[in-house]
């Protein structure tokens, strides 16, 4: 299979991952035979050093004309003190609009073997695999910008959804639970925004459409308790853009550590762009030290939802769980007795994991 793949590295750690990403699918492309060009383009705060904008209409383009886009991180205290359309966290924004990539899905499964090392007891998450279907081309992050400040004392951000915005983000998560364990819970703040009511209404009626699927409803505040006192209750969590972002960085805790968890942002017709949760981390970018998991597992995201190589994607999540049950781990996971190792490492271990899988299975069905 041919694809072309953008990479967007970004900032910080994000210059450092997007290095492990393109390494594990070389090596998935050089195992199944499959060509994967790589184009690098900047976003971010790379972008306004070179351009003077952090999103170049060469990089819109590129995008545009890709098979699927791997986003790094953007932002960094260089450039938190720009006036805000020169700020990276725009470029990326800017992007997600272009390409109208209203539906962001972020699956939150911890690895069995690194439950000891997250903050909350073993016993209260084992079992928990939830998935954040986040809306995430409206909402506070799109207001009108006009609004967005009077006479240097007022600042307003405007918080508007109309009912097709509402409509298709909800139909997502609705199909996301039937494929899944067919719960549904929809998180807003209908007892105060009328964003929400209107939110809440929409599910209400969509429920008709979707028998196999219970749904609750579950105010946001509630709802970022029960993530953590009791976060198997939850299957999929539909939200809209600023709830999904904070309930995700929240929910993270559950796998040990944010630089674990992956990201796809979707368009109707498959269009993909993968980024992890996580940010671009400056408190520890160029140590390498950054945890590759959340984008490699980003790039088998791409691999399933883009491209529909399941086997492929399949490979990439069991090498990582393989390399971690073999006790090796970035220093954000705080294993007792662990093998820390720096990102080049651990890219190596599970790059080394899907050549060996593959050979092993050559040689097996040589000799059968
Ligand atoms: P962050 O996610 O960058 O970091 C939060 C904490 O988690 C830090 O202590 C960091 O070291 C740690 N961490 C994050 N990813 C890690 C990884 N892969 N391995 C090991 N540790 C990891 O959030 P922040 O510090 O609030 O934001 C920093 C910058 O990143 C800001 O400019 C913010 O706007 C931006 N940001 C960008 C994105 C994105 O590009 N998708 C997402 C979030 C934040
Ligand atoms: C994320 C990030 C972004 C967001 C920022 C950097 C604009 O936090 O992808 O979760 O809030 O969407
Ligand atoms: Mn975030």
């Amino acid at each position: 299979m041919k694809k072309r793949i953008v990479l967007l590295p970004g900032d910080g750690i994000g210059k450092e991952v997007i290095g492990s990403a393109k390494d594990v699918l070389r090596a998935i492309a050089e195992e199944f035979n499959h060509n994967f060009h790589f184009e690098t383009h900047e976003i971010g705060g790379a972008a306004i050093d070179l351009y003077g904008t952090p999103l170049p209409e060469t990089t819109i383009d590129a995008c545009k004309q890709a098979d699927a886009v791997l986003l790094g991180a953007v932002g960094g205290p260089k450039w938190d003190h720009n006036p805000s359309h020169l700020r990276p966290e725009r470029g990326l924004l800017g992007i997600r609009k272009a390409l109208d990539l209203y539906a962001n899905v972020r699956p939150i499964k911890g690895f069995k073997n690194l439950l000891h090392t997250s903050p909350l007891k073993e016993e209260v998450i084992v079992g928990s695999d939830l998935l954040i279907v986040r809306e995430l081309t409206g909402g506070l992050y799109f207001g009108t910008p006009s609004e967005r400040r009077e006479n240097g004392n007022v600042a307003v951000d405007t918080l508007s959804y109309s009912r097709k915005e509402i409509e298709r983000i909800v139909d997502k998560g609705f199909q996301a639970a039937q494929g899944r364990r067919g719960h549904l819970t929809s998180v807003d703040k209908a007892n105060v925004l009328e964003s929400s009511k209107l939110w809440r209404e929409i599910v209400e009626e969509k429920k008709a459409q979707y028998p196999d699927v219970t749904v609750e409803h579950v105010l946001v505040d509630a709802a970022a308790m029960k993530l953590i006192t009791n976060p198997t209750q939850f299957d999929v969590i539909v939200t809209e853009n600023m709830f999904g972002d904070i309930l995700s960085d929240e929910a993270s805790v559950l796998t040990g550590s944010l630089g674990m968890l992956p990201s796809a942002s979707l368009r109707e017709d498959g269009l993909g762009l993968y980024e992890p949760v996580h940010g671009s981390a400056p408190d520890i970018a160029g140590k390498g030290v950054a945890n590759p998991v959340a984008m490699i597992l980003s790039a088998a995201l791409m691999l399933r939802y883009s491209f529909q190589l399941d086997d492929e994607a399949k490979l990439l999540e069991e090498a990582v769980q393989s390399v971690l049950d073999a006790g090796f781990h970035t220093a954000d996971l705080h294993v007792p007795d662990g093998r820390p190792v720096g990102t080049v490492e651990m890219t190596r271990l599970i790059v080394d994991y899907i050549k060996s899988q593959n050979a092993s299975k050559c040689i097996m069905s040589c000799y059968i």
